[in-house]
């Protein structure tokens, strides 16, 4: 901090903002396109609100150049994305859809071209059908196809791609899609869940690997992965709460960062889950545990958590404290970035840090003089890029953040009546208008500097 309160940021600290394939693209059958898991789960009755589809979303596939361009009125220095696996392989294996590679080839000339940098992740869960209607993630050849696939993108993009992801949030692919069926492919089933865990990180590993031996050895590309995490604290003192909060903290964390950094399954989950877990076979682990560049940490929340024997095989629940405020989605609780910041950084050590999703949906709109007033959002992103700063001065190795989302786009369950962009969309006519957080976001990257008590300022804005 310097001497009139602003939080400086180190030279070089990557700001970006970060998208997903199916919730921006549309364009769901052009060009050779194959379908994903999303493509039929989004034409059940009743799963999506309102029927909506991404079958147009924000309509990037057509307007990727537009898109770039309120990028670069952003100043944004870093931009994720991820492909579409059947966009690119339409059936998930085999034959390559040459106009689906292309399009992520022009995609990363147009970024650079603008000095932004491209951070390609493969997998923000859209897998082929033709590999559900296989057993998808619960079975093991899926993992075997998605390290083909990594090592597609590599030859198509390693020389021009100097950040790699292999998946985002497998704790939600597996658990959303498998467990509680919210997510496609809509199954509900514990022991399938846990199938696609295992398979979900086994994929993750062997895709590190067929990374690095297909990057060329003078990219110097960093190879990373990126991990939903949210801090569990008990509800009160009580043993049975805290122990309820460690179980929490262990389905939705431990099980995926322990495989990852020590090679191991926590062994209270394994102890928890018993005959549910699949067998796993020798080596698996050591390919999970392949040593990576960097984490990617999404944060948005926390859980605040009881012990609730109701509650199958977790005996744990989620309670919303009545005086915190709250989202359209979650509670809003900013200690929480710095806390599991700092935690992973001393538990796990990864060599490098990036918040890779942080955002907010609050209502918003555009009022009368063309203006999106979504004062809540800068609030937000402040009191949160706060805690990423206090992360940085406890020593925590962060490189970037990256804001979620680019611009408003189609929510998976919610459809579209959540918005999390910095630029606003009208869905009617896919008008994009910069809300007021893009341009207090714009003038945060061009100081590269913080005014964590006066979020408001009208200095903090695009020029
Ligand atoms: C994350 C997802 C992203 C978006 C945000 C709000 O869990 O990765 O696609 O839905 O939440």
């Amino acid at each position: 901090m310097d001497d009139q309160g602003l939080l400086k940021f180190p030279d070089g600290f990557l700001w970006g903002a970060v998208t997903s394939s199916y919730q921006i693209e549309g364009a769901w059958d052009e060009d050779g396109k194959g379908p994903s898991i999303w493509d039929t789960f989004v034409r059940q009755p009743g799963k999506i609100e309102r029927g909506e589809t991404g079958m147009v979303a924000a309509d990037h596939y057509h307007r990727w150049q537009e898109d770039i361009d309120l990028m670069g009125a952003l100043g944004l220095k870093a931009y994720c994305f991820s492909v579409s696996w059947p966009r690119v392989l339409p059936a998930g294996v085999g034959q390559v859809n040459q106009a689906g590679l292309d399009f992520y080839q022009r995609l990363v000339d147009a970024l650079l071209a603008k000095g932004i940098m491209p951070v390609v992740m493969l997998y923000h869960w859209e897998l082929p059908q033709s590999l559900q209607e296989r057993g998808g993630w619960g079975e093991r050849d899926t993992a075997l196809a998605f390290a083909d696939y990594a090592r597609l993108m590599a030859q198509a993009l390693s020389d021009r791609v100097p950040f790699w992801v292999t998946h985002n949030e497998p704790f939600v692919s597996a658990m959303a899609g498998h467990f509680t069926g919210e997510h496609a492919p809509g199954i509900q089933d514990p022991i399938i869940a846990l199938r696609a865990t295992h398979h979900l990180l086994l994929s993750h590993g062997l895709a590190v690997q067929a990374l690095r031996s297909s990057l060329p050895a003078t990219a110097a590309a960093k190879i990373g992965l990126i991990l939903n995490l949210t801090p569990a604290y008990p509800a009160s003192d009580s043993q049975a709460d805290r122990d309820a909060a460690r179980r929490q903290d262990g389905i939705a964390n431990r099980l995926f960062l322990d495989p990852v950094f020590k090679g191991a399954y926590p062994a209270d989950m394994l102890e928890m889950l018993g005959p549910l877990f699949p067998e796993v076979p020798p080596g698996d682990l050591a390919a999970i545990s392949t040593p990576l560049d960097f984490l990617g940490v999404n944060y948005y929340s926390r859980a605040v958590v009881r012990h609730d024997p109701d509650f199958p095989i977790l005996n744990a629940s989620q309670v919303y404290p009545p005086a915190s405020e709250y989202s359209q989605m979650w509670e809003i609780y900013p200690p929480g970035m710095f806390d599991i910041l700092k935690r992973v950084h001393d538990e796990y050590h990864p060599h490098e840090m990036f918040v890779t999703e942080n955002g907010v949906c609050v209502p918003d709109g555009v009022d009368f003089d063309g203006k999106v007033r979504d004062d809540r959002r800068i609030c937000y992103l402040s009191d949160h890029l706060a805690q990423v700063h206090k992360a940085l001065q406890a020593g925590v190795p962060l490189k970037g953040y990256f804001h979620w989302t680019l611009t408003d786009n189609f929510e998976w369950a919610f459809g579209y009546r959540m918005r999390f962009g910095l630029v606003y969309v009208d869905f009617d006519t896919q008008a994009r208008t910069i809300k007021e957080s893009g341009r207090w976001y714009a003038g945060l990257i061009r100081e590269n500097c913080l005014d964590p008590e006066n979020c408001l300022s009208p200095d903090n804005a695009l020029a």
